[in-house]
């Protein structure tokens, strides 16, 4: 059964990186399908008995997702051109797509430059193929979407879920009780979070925390906290901002380098250590810092874990060092001076 995941196109590879990864969380088993310009098709095992149980899944993996804008359930693939498009939708069977009675309106996107199909045409030439086959159109409040994506090809299908973006707008740096320069936006955040893979109910650590904008991404989706940050004013902010979403957490002033927790406590660790720029940096050098700061991070993850760091240079090396093996890579330019790095770790078995 073929989904697919409208990606955001704020990133050329996090996205898709992090619905793979929400999927792996939610255990459901795939194969990708097919990766187009801002959008995913997986195909996911299931008989048709079963498929109510995976539409649940793909909903609760929607409430996860920062970087998507909707899941799709297809229908059909074809080329971007108006009449393979029609053919398309006037062939296909939408009867496991919306009930009798249940009311639908067809909507287009264009992604990018990939067609110039005008999308309101398409739209009112795809809805006729829908109403010939006995349904109802209702264009302000329809029970059902159809979605064509016109990116390399044209995906075609309904909505199964949404993601609220909306949310993580609300959750803005400056909109928080406590706001320090240099935090990572929630979007981002959150991808980060989903890529550590970190379930609910398990524990994510992060030893650089400042502000908690990563803890509190990671509370959102139900997995308890823990964060450690040197300077004790921004622990005291980091309080406010985690209180103020009334989310349950533990905080600890203290140095990354000398971790007061004990081996293999954590089940994910994702963290955003000072750059060296204007971040404070409580140790001798970067370096020093960092190759310090991955032994104790190495030490306290749990085998099979996960760590996800942000940086300004590579860290491979230190993490290496430390004994994670590597994961993976995306680059994030944030302004013509910083690209971020975001490295992804693997704790395997010594
Ligand atoms: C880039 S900021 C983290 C921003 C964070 N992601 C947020 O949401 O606010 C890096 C943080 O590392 C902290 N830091 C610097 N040296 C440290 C050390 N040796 N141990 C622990 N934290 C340290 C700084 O106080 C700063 O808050």
């Amino acid at each position: 059964m073929l989904f697919a995941f409208e990606l955001s196109g704020e990133h050329a590879t996090l996205p898709r990186a992090e619905v793979l990864a929400c999927l792996d969380i939610i255990g459901l088993e795939y194969e990708e399908h097919a990766f187009f310009d801002q959008c995913l098709v997986v195909d996911i095992a299931g008989s048709d008995d079963i498929i109510e149980n995976i539409e649940q899944k793909i909903v609760s993996v929607s409430k996860r997702l920062a970087m998507s804008h909707h899941i799709l359930k297809v229908i059909g693939i074809c080329d971007t051109d108006a009449e393979s498009i029609i053919e398309m939708a006037e062939r296909s069977d939408v009867s496991g797509h919306i009930t009798n009675g249940a009311t639908y309106a067809v909507r287009a996107r264009r992604v990018r430059h990939h067609t110039t199909i005008q999308g309101a045409d398409l739209e009112r030439r795809v809805g006729g193929c829908i109403y010939r086959k006995g349904y109802r159109a209702n264009l302000k409040q329809p029970d059902v979407e159809f979605r064509l994506l016109l990116t390399e090809q044209c995906i075609f299908g309904t909505v199964v879920a949404e993601v609220d973006r909306s949310a993580f707008e609300a959750r803005a740096p400056h909109r928080k009780p406590f706001f320090y320069p240099g935090v990572l936006m929630p979007r981002v955040a959150r991808a980060l979070v989903n890529m550590s893979k970190v379930e609910k109910g398990e524990m994510l650590f992060d030893p650089f925390c400042g502000t908690a904008g990563i803890l509190v991404e990671a509370g959102f989706v139900g997995v308890d906290v823990i964060g450690l940050d040197v300077q004790s004013k921004i622990i005291s902010g980091a309080r406010m901002n985690l209180k103020g979403f009334e989310l349950e957490h533990s905080l600890l002033v203290g140095d990354a380098c000398r971790l007061p927790l004990v081996d293999c406590c954590v089940d994910a660790i994702v963290t955003d250590p000072p750059y060296g720029r204007s971040a404070t940096i409580r140790a001798e050098s970067l370096n020093h810092l960092y190759a310090v700061s991955f032994a104790e991070m190495y030490r306290v993850l749990k085998t099979g874990g996960i760590a996800v760091v942000v940086s300004e240079k590579p860290v491979e090396d230190f993490a290496v060092n430390a004994g994670f093996l590597v994961f993976g890579e995306h680059l994030q330019k944030v302004h013509r001076s910083l690209t971020r790095i975001i490295s992804i770790f693997y704790k395997g078995v010594e």
